[in-house]
């Protein structure tokens, strides 16, 4: 994540009176959605243009799977971040469980943590097998510690939840709402994880950098349960 770009950017809206409210009468904020949704299903394989995802904003019938996706990210996000906006007004951050599993429920994913092992497609590192939930509660104990250098630590959040990979599917998708859900609450606009394929290698190559550094984190703690470890601030 470029650090700079985004912390100028923050300092240019809150001279012009902070982030503006999320609301898709806003075009900027319109756009920014559409991006973020176009790049985010890209990511998993779903390609739309625009001119197809303003069909399937318009209300017509979504006649691709591409379309069908769409619609569901788009509109999970946009409820999740008007939360997230009402989070930055009252300067309280709403973040726990039951946020994240409907997330993925919105989706269109079960939005039950697993019980069973998985793997993550194309990638060397090897999601815990047990205590998923107990893993997630350290994951928003670290969110809701961000504190000091919070770009870095948001970064490996992201990364930690998606090697968490909690549910059996939609995990990429709910972990990058997730994501802009925390940049939002705290006043900074979203970002767009582009997904062509150069950059989502980008994005891949970066969460392999962060499986490297955590991978013993969870090699350490495979059979004892993380609630009874010390390792969430760290
Ligand atoms: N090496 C990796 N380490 C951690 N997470 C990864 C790695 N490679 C891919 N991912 C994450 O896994 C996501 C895909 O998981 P998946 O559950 O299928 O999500 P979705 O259904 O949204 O497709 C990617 O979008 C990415 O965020
Ligand atoms: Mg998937």
């Amino acid at each position: 994540m470029d650090e700079k770009l985004i912390v100028e950017r923050k300092k240019l809206l809150d001279k012009l009176g902070s982030v503006p409210e999320p609301v898709i009468e806003n075009k900027e904020w319109l756009y920014l959605l559409e991006e973020e949704t176009r790049n985010s299903i890209l990511i998993e394989g779903y390609f739309l243009n625009e001119e197809e995802l303003e069909q399937a904003l318009a209300g017509n019938k979504p006649v691709s799977k591409s379309q069908e996706e769409a619609i569901k990210y788009f509109k999970t996000a946009k409820f999740i971040y008007g939360l997230a906006y009402e989070n930055f007004k009252s300067n309280e951050l709403l973040f726990g469980i039951p946020l994240i599993r409907q997330i993925n429920k919105e989706l269109g994913f079960s939005g039950e943590f697993r019980k069973e092992k998985i793997k993550i497609g194309g990638a060397k590192f090897e999601p815990p097998e047990n205590y998923i939930e107990d893993w997630v509660r350290i994951y928003i104990d670290y969110v809701h510690n961000l504190n000091e250098n919070f770009f870095n630590r948001l970064c490996v959040s992201h990364a930690f939840f998606e090697e968490i990979h909690p549910f059996i599917d939609g995990n990429g998708r709910t972990g990058r709402i997730l994501l802009n859900y925390i940049l939002i609450s705290n006043g900074y606009p979203l970002v767009i994880i582009k997904g062509t394929d150069k950059k989502k290698q980008l994005y891949y190559k970066g969460l392999e950098e962060l499986d490297n550094q955590l991978s013993d984190l969870f090699v350490k703690y495979e059979n004892i349960p993380p609630d009874k470890q010390e390792v969430s601030k760290s």
